[in-house]
């Protein structure tokens, strides 16, 4: 397991802010009759801008088809993770969840957050709250001397009081020079287990809820993960540096 030094957990500050900005102005122009393809447009000309680099083009890992076309994960209503940025127009109402990485001066930050397109619906608003707040509890629960079972269960007990899926087979990961590293965060464990958690060690934590069952399938896009059950989903995510003094979230939003 790569540990951070201080020195270097200060130096991913940079690409946590510019994930930060980027996910919040696309929360700002997102709206009905705009396309999945127009954000993913508007993101790239962030990257370009900002001299970072996109660590989703192009990149192959075992659950994807074929490389990756996008700068963005875009995933609407039953789509849950991975939804390829189409051509697809947004509507009134949608679940719109929005996943970004991205590398800048050496460092790689990730990201995600979920919001309703227009009009909100109670049904959707509990959803986004309630994975939120697994969010923020998983991140509480990222304590030197703490174990990564304490943030596992810290999450996966809020989806399951919420009554929602939850499928283990997608969850957090280290970040560091890439995207993905080692240790795996899961959404569901038992506290006290698990990898002890030390000061240096840098993770995305990224509880998904289903408003159905735990199940998921493939599209046939190859990419997108969807709710077996065509309910909706939603996924937050952060990555957080755990150092002496606590769990510090790098990817914080004003
Ligand atoms: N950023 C996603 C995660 O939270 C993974 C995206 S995979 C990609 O782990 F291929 F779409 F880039
Ligand atoms: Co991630």
């Amino acid at each position: 397991m790569a540990l951070k030094t201080p020195a270097e957990v200060n130096a991913m500050r940079p690409a946590g802010k510019f994930i930060a900005s980027v996910l919040s102005s696309l929360r700002e122009v997102a709206r009905e009759g705009m396309t999945l393809k127009d954000l993913d447009r508007h993101a790239h000309q962030m990257i370009d801008a900002a001299g970072a680099h996109s660590v989703y083009l192009g990149y192959h890992p075992s659950f994807g088809a074929m490389p990756y076309p996008g700068v963005l994960c875009t995933s609407v209503n039953d789509a849950a993770l991975h939804g390829l940025p189409s051509d697809y127009v947004l509507q009134d109402g949608d679940v719109l969840s929005i996943d970004f990485a991205a590398q800048l001066q050496g460092w790689v930050a990730d990201s995600a957050l979920t919001f309703q397109i227009g009009t909100t619906t109670p049904e959707a608003t509990k959803l986004v709250e309630t994975t939120e707040r697994a969010l923020a509890a998983g991140i509480a629960a990222a304590k030197p001397g703490g174990r990564m079972g304490d943030v596992s269960e810290a999450i996966g007990k809020i989806g399951r009081a919420g009554g929602y899926g939850i499928n283990a087979d997608f969850g957090g990961h280290g970040v560091g020079r890439t995207m993905h590293e080692d240790p795996h965060v899961p959404n569901l464990g038992r506290a006290r287990t698990g990898l002890k958690l030390n000061p240096g060690l840098v993770i995305a934590i990224e509880p998904w809820f289903m408003a159905g069952g735990d199940g998921y399938v493939i599209d046939p896009d190859g990419w997108t993960i969807r709710t077996a059950d065509g309910s909706i989903a939603a996924h937050a995510e952060h990555t957080v540096a755990i150092t002496r003094d606590g769990p510090v979230v790098l990817t914080a939003r004003d």
